[in-house]
């Protein structure tokens, strides 16, 4: 009876104990590695900055405001960071690449810089912190912490423009001191080193951006905030000015837009669909979390200047107004926005908890509609890690009882002693039902030592 029990338990902590409801976050990093949403770090608000690991299925259908998270423990991040950026590797589509950030000491109470760029193993659930000589952009023996960039992998390269160095980083206020980088940094993952060029036309330096890498190579830089002419206090980048870096011709080119008009903002998100659009959602119009509008709009990269277009969008399911989320396009179907904070007029405080958006949601780009249920189709012939797990603790478990109902048969039945220690049927309550022999003929036996 102990045996069953134990192995139902056993089930529940393979299948359930690391499925949770994290926290809400923002400034985290999310990246999609084959059918796993990843989140890394953020800001909760509660504890400061979370080291959390997190991860969704996506071949498992949700329901949006109740997705199933997985905590994977032992790839906890070995600092605690927001702000930075992740990419993915598309050498190999398992090892993430995290660079910059901020870090938070909860002993004392500091705000610290995190190593310059670290990787995560996603097949090992395994951090490396990766040699990163020859970075240019900044006097690394300072205290700045870099941060508030978006690096983008292309081969071995990633390339990662401008971002701010801050020496202590305020979330409510874009003019306290900060120094935008003035750079492209290269990163050559194959060398662990950084490559520095100063490329013509390089744009304005500029934070809270986002970058998308399109088919032909180019890196479009949409939004964020810079300080033209000097200027002290920061202002939202144009929107209708988009800098593009050619990643084959080492290039800068300014494109221009046509279309509807479409707010400055930063902290926004923004993924790149297949047939080269790129969706942009949320954001905040400078400082405190203000709200921006047009929430979602959409870039088309096929023409010549890039075409603005604001879908008409039917208000079910709409999430609120959000900035310092992050999105992911999933099968070129879902775009998935994730956690970020509701926008209002209220700067940061230890009370914004309940600004902190924990869920998710998820738009289809194909019937540009807002769904609450994220429905998957499982990738075929393929099995997971946790499928393996799965099958193979159901295999053990079914020969495990079937070798019991056997014992307990022959025990009671065909008076065999074999698997008689395994019985389970021999206390009548309170699992009798379980036993298969339970209605056969009682069996008496005085040389039973389990009488
Ligand atoms: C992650 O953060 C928690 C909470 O601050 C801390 O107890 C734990 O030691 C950290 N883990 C690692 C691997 O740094
Ligand atoms: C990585 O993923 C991309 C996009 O899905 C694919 O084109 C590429 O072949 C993959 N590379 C490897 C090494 O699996
Ligand atoms: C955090 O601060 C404590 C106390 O000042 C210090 O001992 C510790 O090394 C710091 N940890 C990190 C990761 O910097
Ligand atoms: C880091 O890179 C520098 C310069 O390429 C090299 O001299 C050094 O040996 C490297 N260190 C490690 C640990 O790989
Ligand atoms: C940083 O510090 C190291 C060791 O103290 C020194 O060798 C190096 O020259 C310093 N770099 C700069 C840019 O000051
Ligand atoms: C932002 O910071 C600047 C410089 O530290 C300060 O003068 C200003 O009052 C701050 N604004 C807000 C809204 O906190
Ligand atoms: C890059 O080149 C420009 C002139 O072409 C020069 O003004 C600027 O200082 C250079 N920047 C760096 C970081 O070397």
């Amino acid at each position: 009876m102990m045996l069953l029990f134990f192995l139902f338990i056993l089930f529940l902590f393979v299948y359930d104990t690391c499925q949770f409801s994290p926290d809400g976050r923002l400034y985290q990093n999310s990246v999609l590695i084959g059918t796993r949403l990843y989140v890394f770090g953020g800001y909760t608000g509660k504890l400061e900055y979370t080291n959390e690991t997190i991860y969704l299925d996506l071949t498992k259908s949700f329901d949006t405001s109740r997705p199933l998270w997985i905590k994977d423990i032992t790839g906890t991040a070995p600092i605690n960071a927001e702000f930075g950026t992740a990419c993915l590797s598309p050498i190999d589509n398992s090892t993430v690449y995290l660079i910059g950030g901020v870090a938070f000491n909860e002993t004392s109470l500091q705000y610290f810089k995190p190593p310059l760029i670290y990787a995560f193993n996603s097949v090992e659930s395994k951090w490396t912190i990766l040699n990163a000589s020859g970075f240019a952009s900044f006097d690394s023996n300072t205290t700045n912490i870099y941060n508030d960039m978006q690096a983008v992998m292309r081969h071995s390269l990633i390339y990662l423009f401008s971002g701010t160095n801050t020496l202590k980083p305020s979330e409510s206020n874009l003019s306290t001191v900060s120094t935008l980088v003035t750079t492209l940094n290269i990163y050559n993952t194959k060398t662990m080193t950084w490559l520095f060029f100063n490329f013509s036309n390089t744009p304005t330096p500029r934070e809270g951006y986002t970058a998308n890498l399109l088919k032909n190579g180019h890196i479009v830089y949409i939004g964020g905030t810079e300080t033209p002419n000097g200027a002290s206090r920061e202002t939202n980048v144009n929107m209708n000015n988009i800098p593009v870096f050619d990643t084959d011709d080492l290039i800068w080119i300014l494109m221009t837009t046509s279309g509807d008009p479409v707010a400055s903002r930063n902290s926004h998100s923004a993924v790149l669909t297949e047939d080269g659009k790129i969706i942009i959602f949320g954001g905040e119009s400078g400082y405190g979390f203000v709200k921006v509008s047009p929430d979602l709009a959409i870039l088309d990269t096929n023409s010549n200047p890039y075409e603005w277009s604001i879908p008409n969008i039917p208000p079910e399911n709409k999430p609120p107004a959000l900035a310092g989320h992050s999105s992911t396009l999933y099968n070129n179907n879902y775009m998935l926005i994730i956690f970020g904070r509701r926008t209002s007029n209220q700067p940061v405080t230890s009370t914004e908890v309940p600004l902190i958006n924990d869920i998710i949601y998820v738009f289809d780009i194909n019937n540009l509609v807002w769904t609450s249920t994220f429905s998957s189709t499982p990738a075929s012939g393929q099995c997971t890690t946790h499928c393996v797990i799965g099958l193979v603790t159901a295999i053990i478990s079914l020969l495990i009882i079937s070798s019991i109902g056997i014992g307990c048969y022959y025990y009671k039945v065909k008076s065999i002693n074999i698997f008689s220690f395994l019985c389970i049927c021999r206390n009548k309550k309170p699992f009798s039902f379980l036993c298969i022999c339970r209605n056969k003929k009682p069996f008496v036996n005085s040389n039973d030592p389990l009488r």
